[in-house]
């Protein structure tokens, strides 16, 4: 199959280009680098032996997903491009619907004008919101709390319209849990631009001595230890997950939304002892308050992924560390200019 990733040099998308390859099939990487960096390309070309097919464009831009539906056969596209910061989305929502809803819009008419019908699309658990009702299924209450949430839930029932308006529709929407780790050769990984909002990369730049402490987001919460508990998944567990939806899709057409986690939750101070085990470096925390909008637990069922996708994640806490480790020790300040 040739697939088209939008978002393709991206964190999960650059390891999703990996996993097709590796599984021989394809890729068109489509990016418009407003989160990531033209060396992922360099990288992707070390690690695979082979040279990207790379369209520099804007999603929102129908010209430019002409240009490439027109110049490439297609099976099928994986739709990654959107931003993803909860805080940000907060302050400025009208850059996340365009982007994550006017974008994904943008990209499915296109797809129509070229007859490709196959689409896999990156949602979130964060589509749960604060449901305690533990281990998440795929159809449990849909909550959302902020833009960014909207934008996953949004998309998830445009494409549910487009399935019911035309069953050549082929969907599936993936609902990531926590996306952690990185490729084992230490050449790619998680890149956040500014301060990480996220535990992991914040963790792993205390670790390498670009930031002072890491600040613990409450340790009141009725779970365990305190900490929120999350579901940490390989981000290469991740990619093949979507190795695995974009092949069923080939063979048993429909629209499904489908998990993609562990079903293991994690606390924050696990996962801080995880990782100066691991690296063998002392990891200074500091316990301020809770972030607003954050739950106290959630992790996956993942049973469906396992009974349709006939997927499970194979990699455990500590190679989610140690590939963080090996990326962050060998790039401490991310990817080159
Ligand atoms: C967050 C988003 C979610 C989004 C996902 C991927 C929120 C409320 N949720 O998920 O919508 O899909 O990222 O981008 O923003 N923590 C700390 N210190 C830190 C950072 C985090 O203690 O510096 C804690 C959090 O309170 C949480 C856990 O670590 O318990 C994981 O946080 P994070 O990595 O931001 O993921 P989520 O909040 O689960």
């Amino acid at each position: 199959m040739r697939i088209l990733l939008t978002g393709g040099t991206g964190y999960i998308g650059s390891h999703t280009a990996i996993a097709l390859i590796d599984a021989g099939h394809e890729v068109t990487l489509f990016d418009n680098f407003s989160n990531s960096k033209p060396a992922v390309l360099d990288r992707l070309r070390e690690i695979t032996g082979v040279t990207m097919d790379f369209y520099e464009a804007d999603v929102t831009d129908a010209a430019a997903l002409d240009r490439v539906l027109n110049e490439r056969a297609f099976d099928g596209a994986i739709h990654f491009a959107a931003p993803k910061a909860v805080g940000e989305s907060i302050a400025r929502p009208l850059h996340y619907y365009k982007n994550g809803v006017a974008g994904t819009v943008a990209l499915l008419q296109a797809m129509e004008r070229h007859d490709v019908r196959n689409v896999v699309y990156s949602s979130s658990a964060t589509v749960y919101g604060m449901s305690d009702d533990l281990p998440l299924q795929e159809d449990a209450p849909t909550e959302v709390i902020n833009p960014y949430g909207r934008t996953k839930l949004m998309c998830e029932e445009i494409l549910a319209d487009l399935h019911q308006s035309d069953p050549r529709w082929n969907v599936i929407a993936l609902r990531y849990f926590n996306p952690v780790g990185a490729h084992p050769s230490g050449l790619i990984g998680e890149d956040p631009q500014g301060v990480p909002a996220n535990l992991m990369p914040f963790l792993a730049q205390v670790a390498v001595g670009r930031r002072p402490s890491l600040h613990i987001f409450g340790d009141d919460y009725p779970t365990p230890d305190g900490t929120g508990v999350r579901d940490y998944i390989h981000v290469l567990d991740l990619a093949e997950g979507h190795v695995a939806a974009v092949e069923h899709l080939q063979q048993s057409p429909g629209f499904d939304v489908i998990n993609l986690g562990t079903g293991n939750g994690v606390s924050v101070l696990e996962l801080v002892a995880a990782f100066e085990q691991v690296a063998g470096v002392p990891i200074p925390t500091e316990v301020v308050g809770r972030r607003p909008g954050d739950g106290p637990a959630s992790w996956a069922d993942a049973s469906k992924a396992a009974r349709i996708l006939g997927w499970t994640a194979t990699r455990d806490l500590d190679e989610m560390v140690a590939d963080v480790w090996r990326w962050q020790s060998h790039n401490p300040d991310g990817y080159p200019d």
